[in-house]
């Protein structure tokens, strides 16, 4: 087996990157169960923002928070990072599951995604109509399939029954022909309050027993998907979904002509140098949760590397006091 040589020369730090969402899930979980959704979400971009600017590149938001006007921090088209290092484009969601974190529910994180410039979808912060499979289905499904249709060429490439499916949907008023179709092809569905994020990292994931992810959530979260899947191999279809004309006229001026076009993996997230970085805020399928203890605090991140083929796992102890590091108990 070869280890891939990925030149670091001009490279952002990989440790740099993951990095910037450990202070959020950090400085969000703090907030965890405080019925405080503002202050949770607040807390990570702020960390986020500041942690940003320590480290060596030259960092663009192409999707993130808001637009300027509406996110004093991390908003689309703000440039981040100490300016020096390598030239990056950035989409974020610094707090991933803002209710979740305030009502201590599970699968909140700290999110992102980086790509040499051009490599993610510039787009306003608006909904995207999402389908989101694992890796034997990719290039399969379709958008504009009926929804029973495409469950049972997920089903086929996974080799089992559509019964033995299970559909991670957002448990939202305008999913309710959705569910709908769903049950009555008779698939099994998984209903959340939030987090289609790392719901559509764990389509990816073999084990955690979910196939798909179908409906409308925010279109950062489907860009960030679809960075993890160009690394994990899955696929994310979308379709932006706007609110109104004024997200209609930010999208033309960032370069969207065709409201109604179906994007595939590589369009949303079409660079070459892609990393997808996460930490765990509240524990989760994926990611345990920011844990504090006595002379510290420990932090469970994924960082995966399409360039280099990686995907790691890491479990970082981060001590008050560098000088006298606490006895750790590892597990
Ligand atoms: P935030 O915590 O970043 O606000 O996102 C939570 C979330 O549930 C996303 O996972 C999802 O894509 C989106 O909100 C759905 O939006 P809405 O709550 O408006 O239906």
């Amino acid at each position: 087996m070869t280890v891939t040589q990925v030149a670091s020369v001009g490279r952002a730090s990989s440790l740099d990157l993951v990095q910037i969402t450990e202070v959020a899930a950090i400085a969000a979980a703090h907030w965890m169960g405080h019925g405080d959704n503002r202050r949770a979400d607040q807390a990570a971009v702020e960390a986020m923002r500041k942690h940003m600017d320590t480290i060596s590149f030259n960092g663009r938001i192409v999707i993130g928070e808001g637009e300027r006007d509406e996110a004093p921090m991390l908003y689309i088209g703000e440039r981040v990072g100490n300016g020096q290092g390598t030239e990056v484009d950035i989409a974020v969601d610094p707090l991933e599951g803002t209710n979740l974190v305030a009502k201590g529910r599970a699968n909140s994180i700290a999110v992102m995604a980086v790509s040499e410039p051009g490599g993610l979808l510039h787009a306003p912060d608006t909904y995207m109509e999402k389908l989101i499979v694992g890796p034997p289905a990719k290039g399969k499904v379709d958008l504009d399939r009926p929804v029973a249709e495409n469950l049972k060429i997920i089903a086929q490439s996974l080799n089992r029954d559509v019964e033995d499916l299970t559909i991670i949907i957002l448990d939202r008023p305008r999913h309710e022909k959705l569910i709908n179709d769903v049950r009555v092809a008779g698939a099994r569905i998984k209903l959340i309050d939030d987090g289609d994020c790392p719901a559509a990292v764990s389509v990816a994931v073999a084990g955690t027993g979910v196939h798909a992810v179908m409906g409308t959530g925010g279109a950062p979260e489907g860009v960030i998907a679809a960075a993890a899947m160009r690394c994990l191999g899955g696929e994310v279809i979308g379709r932006l979904a706007f609110r109104n004309d004024d997200e209609r006229a930010r999208a033309k001026r960032m370069g969207i002509t065709d409201e109604k076009r179906v994007y595939r993996t590589e369009e949303l997230a079409s660079g070459k140098d892609l990393r997808f970085i996460a930490t765990g805020v509240t524990d989760g399928e994926l990611l345990q949760g920011v844990r504090f203890f006595a002379h510290g605090v420990r932090t469970h991140s994924l960082l995966a590397d399409a360039v280099q083929g990686t995907l790691r796992r890491i479990d970082t102890h981060h001590y008050d006091d560098p000088a006298h590091p606490p006895v750790l108990r590892l597990g």
